[in-house]
């Protein structure tokens, strides 16, 4: 059964908390890439359309440790946010209490108040009762467009549930189900996964969840390097997770088990060290000649592969870079893929800070079908885990 949704909710002459994650990355008060308000855009004109009496967005931003950091204010993000709505959009210097409330009874009809950062407070990461009852207090409903902050029971997210007199999930949030829900339980296929990204443990839970699912497995990244170790090919000094070898080994043997083309990388571009201008070569993954050396990137051999195994499919998920992107002597793996999966004719799904950024980087972000808002929050969907921001919200 669904999640209840924003439109199954009158909202006409109600005030709403929308619980937004517009945790963007920013530098002396400058929004480095604003995706993630202008995502949460249709939700908040969704509600001003319903003829809602006021809107009241919270989020957090970064990782303030529960108390104020005036590098960490949410204040910059209303001054974007009511650019990109054409509609001013008030600010309140604290999430609770006189001056949570002040702004929001001062908003007018139709108004939108975005609060300061939760996490201002430690009663936010601590879920707590009280700290939930005081944000639920300043509006009638709540909608949870938060998806990117889903796997957190935080008290913007679960126990302010509890103390609302309606919730249901937003726009975003009803869009981030729909698209990664479909490919884990309802795929096109060939369904094809690809996993990348510096550490294999991260990315476990999702390999075991994908595996009985997908047809085709692609790694890519430095976790292929534990994957290399288990299967007693020369490393070098590339990341390995030494206490994951033994799951890697187990990946592997259920992959075959289930006759899954599990694919790792044919050859790879190596450095001595992770730097711009180093110099690099391009190795198969079977040669000593890497030394004391380490891989960074996959190689052109391993990106056609890739293609080809991309080529005839009909559902893609893509998670973490092939290498170290940052550097353009070791992005090309990435940017290889990224095209080609651009080139798929079939769903498409990017999640994950570093395959966004390369998607923007290969300039080709307008071909993918969805891209996610939710880095950990989609890694623990696909990994089979329940968002604690989904669950308890009520059924449709
Ligand atoms: C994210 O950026 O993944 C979300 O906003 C969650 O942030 P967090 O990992 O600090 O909880």
């Amino acid at each position: 059964m669904s999640t209840r949704s924003i439109r199954d909710l009158d909202l006409k002459g109600r005030r709403v908390f929308i619980r937004v994650d517009f945790n963007v990355p920013i530098k002396n008060g400058v929004i480095g890439d604003d995706t993630r308000i202008r995502e949460s855009l249709p939700t908040i004109r969704y509600a001003l359309d319903a003829g809602a009496k006021a809107v009241v967005l919270a989020s957090h931003l970064g990782r303030p440790k529960g108390k104020p950091n005036p590098e960490m204010s949410l204040k910059p993000v209303a001054a974007r946010l009511g650019e990109l709505l054409g509609t001013p959009v008030a600010f309140a210097g604290e999430c609770i209490g006189a001056e949570a409330e002040g702004a929001v009874q001062s908003a007018p009809p139709g108004g939108v108040v975005l609060l300061e950062n939760l996490r201002f407070h430690p009663e936010e990461e601590n879920n707590d009762p009280a700290f939930a009852k005081s944000l639920a207090s300043l509006a009638d409903l709540y909608v949870n467009d938060a998806f990117g902050a889903a796997h957190r029971a935080h008290a913007s997210v679960e126990a302010i549930v509890r103390g609302v007199g309606g919730a249901a999930a937003g726009l975003l949030m009803e869009k981030e189900l729909k698209y990664l829900g479909a490919a884990l339980d309802t795929p096109d296929r060939p369904f094809v996964a690809i996993l990348g990204g510096a550490k294999v443990s991260d990315k476990i839970d999702v390999i075991v969840n994908l595996i009985p699912r997908v047809d085709r497995l692609i790694i890519g990244g430095a976790m292929a390097y534990t994957f290399f170790k288990a299967l007693g090919k020369p490393v070098g000094r590339s990341l390995v997770e030494a206490d994951k070898v033994d799951e890697a080994r187990d990946i592997l043997a259920r992959a075959k088990e289930r006759g899954l083309q599990l694919l790792l990388p044919v050859d790879h571009v190596v450095a001595a060290k992770i730097e711009a201008g180093v110099p690099a070569e391009t190795l198969d993954v079977d040669s000593p000649a890497i030394g004391e050396r380490m891989g960074l990137d996959i190689g052109p051999k391993t990106v056609a592969a890739y293609a080809t195994a991309l080529r005839d499919a009909k559902t893609v998920v893509w998670n973490g870079p092939m290498g170290v992107f940052e550097i353009d002597a070791f992005a090309k793996g990435t940017i290889g893929v990224a095209t080609a999966v651009a080139a798929v004719k079939g769903t498409t799904i990017v999640g994950g800070g570093d395959s966004i950024a390369a998607v923007h980087k290969a300039g080709i972000a307008d071909r993918i079908t969805h891209i996610s808002t939710g880095g950990g929050a989609s890694l623990e969907f696909l990994g089979g885990q329940k968002l604690p921001g989904v669950e308890v919200l009520p059924r449709a």
